[in-house]
Parts: C-alpha cells; structure tokens; sequence
C-alpha cells in the first residue's frame, strides 16, 4: 500500500478534517446575480454603463436581470440552507445605498437599498446562515466614475463615508465585513487593459486606483469600526503564486516584478505601512506617484482582522527577449494595452496540462503556497479563503448536472487548504465560489461557476452534483484523503 493508499476498513484514514469551527460557505456579488437595476432606486453603476457599451461584454450579456437574485433571494437561501451552508459571503451594491452620491457628497441615504440588506441579512441569520458582506465589489457608481472614478481621491472619501453608512445599519447582525473585493482587477483591468469596467487604458491611471484604492480600504477600515466596534474588518485579495521555470536573471526578475505589482503593492502598504520600493522604481517611467499624499500610508496601515486571499490560478512568467510575440496567458482576458503596468517586458507561457473552461490552469499547490506565504511573513493574521472555485460548460440532463471535473478542483484545492492549515497557517474559513451561476464580468453568462445551475430564460435553479458533494464536505467538515 503506497502512502496515498487508505484502508476503507478504517475510516479514519479515509478522510482529513478541518479544525472545529472552521467556517464553510459560498460566495457571490451584487452586480453578478442581483438584476434589478433600475428598482427601488438604485443608480447605474460602472458595470452598466459597461455592460450596455457594444462590445464590451461577450454576447452583448449585461447585469440587467442576471439570476434575478434581487426577488429570489429566499429561495436562494432556502437552498444553501438545505445544503447545510453556514456562512453567505455577499456584496453590497454601492449605488442602492446612496443613489445620487458625487464627488463632493455622499447625498442622501436610499432606505429601499439599504433595507433590501437588511432583509437578507435577517433571512439569513434566521436560516442559521452567517452573512459575511463585502462592501465594495466592483460596482462603482457612475456618477463617482464621472469624476474621475479610482483616479481620484474623492471615491476614497466617499467610499469610507459609504462604508459607514452600510456599517451602521447592519453591523448589529453582520460580524465580518470586508472592505474591498480584489482590488487589483479595479486598478489594472478596469484603468491599465481596459477589459473590466470603466475600460480606460491609461497604465498612471491604473497606478493611481492602486493608491485610492488602498486609500478607500483604510479610510473604510476606520469607518466600519466607528459604527460597529464589535465587527472584525478583512480586506480580500487576489494574490497570486507567482514563479517561474526560466532559469536566467532576467526570469527571476520577472518573478519579483509581477509579485510587487500583484501582492506587494497592496499587502505592504496595508499590512506594514510602505510602498514597496523595488514597485516605485519599476513604475517610474509611467508616474511619480505624487498622488500619495503624507498622511496617507498610516492611514491604509489600519489593524487587519482577516485577510481574504482569493485563488483559482497559479501565475507563471519569464521574461520576454522580443524574439517571438509576448505570450500574454495571464488569465486576464484579452486586450491590447497590458494590465502589468511598467512590466511590458514580462510574458506569461502557456502552461501544459489541465485547465477550466477560463483557460486558467490548475495547481491547488499555489493555494498552500500562498497562505503559507502569507502566514511566514505576517505570523498571527487570520486568513479566510473568500473565494476558489472553476468555470466548466455544465450541462443538465434530466434535471442533474454531473460536474465531475469542478468536483475534483474543488476537492484538490480544499486538500491544498488543509495542507495550510495542518502546516500552521491560521486559516478560519472557505467560500467557495460561487454559489450560483452568475454574470462572469467581460465573459457574460457564458463561464459557469455555480456549484447551482441557473437556467437564464426561466431562472430555473438545479442543483449541480459538486453541490451536493460540497454538502457532504460541510457536514462533515472533512474532505476525502484518497486523491484520484
Ligand atoms: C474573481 C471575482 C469574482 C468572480 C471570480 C471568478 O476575480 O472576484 O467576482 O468573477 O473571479
């Protein structure tokens, strides 16, 4: 018997368990399920104006109905509490809370939006489910793009006065909130290669969204904690395991480039109150950051309670010689303008093996590797995995969907969690994302997440076999040992 090997006549070598308490749910985001635009108030947001913009969207797909979430939201819950979920991370959408806000004015609070959270969050407390609610997960409202948008530092201040708004109201129910979703995918694909919302491809503008964007979350920290002291404040990022298999200077180079643009421009500043210095001299040709005004980094430093990492993909580079077209598989969708700012010299190689239907590949090793990271150099933060999960072209038959491929994603990358957690890392939760079939940003409807199938024309919800396999998972707080 090889060491992989369990006797299934002892059924405690068959399977690894989390430790006790360990928090298992699921995760969406306003604009991708929610629908309902245009009701009780709300205001367009930069994912409208983005998603209506021909072109911009695969299918000419927009957010305008998505799953419809916005009115089936019992019934959503219903069923992640026949699934045994314990935890609900969802966001809120900015532009129900203070429709008319300006660059000026946060304006006046929309009570029809915020009481729409407050009956979710109700519902979900009362279905013995724990809201976990992010403030900020990329639907901007128009009018703060319009002057600006992440350009600015205005959306900074608005934002925390936003945060504190939504704090209040709900933090007498809601233990966790995280500031923002991600904001790498603000900066660079929304201001650098154009591909998110608001589509502008202007690299000193992106690095400018990195500062407001860090700016927003400190500003934001300090306001959740005004209005709800008891409240633990995360901040959820998409870090990346970057590496790579070139062997010259120049590739370990490139390793160290890419990591500063997607990790340490925002764990440092956060987490240790500096810009990295090597990320200021990378980015010297493309601005001088003069938008970092002093006061500014001690206001970002703010205590962290939770750091959320999000991880679907591992990030492999090598640097680019000219002698062939850069090799741009970053996962990050297809644009002329790079999204890595100061780094055009970087490529990112096409990976053989396995991929979801992103084209992302897979390597549940990076997911150890980064939170062991994580927990070797900021010893004592807790971490929560807020989002992991893959797209594939599920199909449903007879009222199933036999998604035998996202079953064992799922399966490999919570065993890589484990192996984290077993190693030391103060992992307290996984969301896996996502809950439902959603609207995937510029891919529309056409990349499934959902671990429930949703059928756009009727909205019908079918339950996907790794659904169910992920209830089984949650009740027993344990995943299989055997892999195969
Ligand atoms: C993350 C986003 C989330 C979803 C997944 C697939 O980058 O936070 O909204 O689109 O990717």
């Amino acid at each position: 018997m090889t060491t992989t090997e369990a006797s299934p006549t002892t059924p405690a070598a068959t399977e690894r368990s989390f430790p006790p308490g360990f928090v298992w749910g699921t995760a969406t985001a306003s604009y991708q399920v929610e629908g309902a635009v245009a009701e009780d108030g709300r205001t367009p947001s930069i994912w409208d104006t983005f998603s209506h913009t021909p072109g911009r969207v695969a299918g000419g797909d927009t957010g305008d109905v998505a799953d419809d979430h916005y009115h089936r939201f019992r019934e959503d819950i219903a069923l992640m509490k026949r699934l045994g979920m314990a935890s609900y991370r969802f966001s809120v959408a900015w532009p129900r809370i203070t429709p008319q806000v300006s660059a000026d004015a946060l304006g006046p609070v929309n009570e029809a939006g915020l009481a729409f959270y407050s009956t979710l969050v109700d519902e979900l407390i009362a279905a013995g489910i724990e809201p976990a609610v992010t403030l900020y997960h990329w639907d901007l409202p128009q009018a703060l793009e319009d002057a600006g948008g992440w350009t600015a530092r205005t959306t900074s201040e608005r934002f925390a006065e936003y945060a504190e708004v939504v704090a209040a109201a709900l933090g007498d129910r809601v233990r966790t909130f995280i500031t923002l979703n991600e904001p790498w995918c603000s900066a660079y694909l929304g201001y650098a290669s154009g591909v998110h919302a608001p589509g502008r491809t202007e690299p000193a503008a992106a690095l400018a969204a990195v500062h407001h964007l860090n700016l927003a979350h400190g500003l934001g920290a300090a306001a959740v904690r005004r209005a709800a002291p008891g409240a633990r404040v995360a901040l959820t990022l998409n870090l990346a395991w970057v590496r790579t298999e070139g062997s010259r200077k120049a590739d370990h180079d490139a390793v160290r480039r890419v990591d500063g643009l997607q990790n340490r421009v925002f764990l440092d500043p956060v987490l240790r109150g500096r810009y990295p210095a090597d990320v200021l001299l990378d980015t010297a040709s493309v601005t001088d950051w003069s938008f970092v005004r002093e006061g500014d980094l001690a206001l970002i430093h703010q205590p962290l309670d939770v750091l959320g990492v999000n991880y679907y993909s591992p990030t492999v580079v090598r640097a680019w010689d000219g002698s062939a077209p850069r090799a741009e598989n970053d996962g990050h969708g297809d644009s002329a303008h790079s999204p890595w700012v100061g780094s055009t010299d970087v490529e990112f190689p096409e990976l053989p093996g396995e991929k979801t239907a992103m084209g992302w590949s897979i390597d549940p090793r990076g997911m150890t590797e980064l939170l062991l990271r994580i927990h070797r150099e900021h010893p004592g933060l807790e971490l929560l995995v807020t989002e992991n999960g893959a797209a594939y072209d599920d199909v449903v038959v007879a009222g199933q969907v036999h998604d035998v491929e996202r079953t064992r994603y799922l399966r490999d990358h919570l065993a890589a969690v484990l192996d984290a957690v077993e190693a030391g890392a103060p992992v307290r939760g996984y969301y896996l994302w996502s809950f439902l079939d959603n609207f995937e940003w510029g891919y529309g409807f056409s990349k499934r997440f959902g671990v429930v199938h949703v059928d756009y024309a009727t909205q019908e919800r079918t339950v996907k076999d790794s659904a169910l396999w992920y209830a089984s998972v949650v009740s027993r707080n344990a995943v299989p040992a055997v892999v195969g």
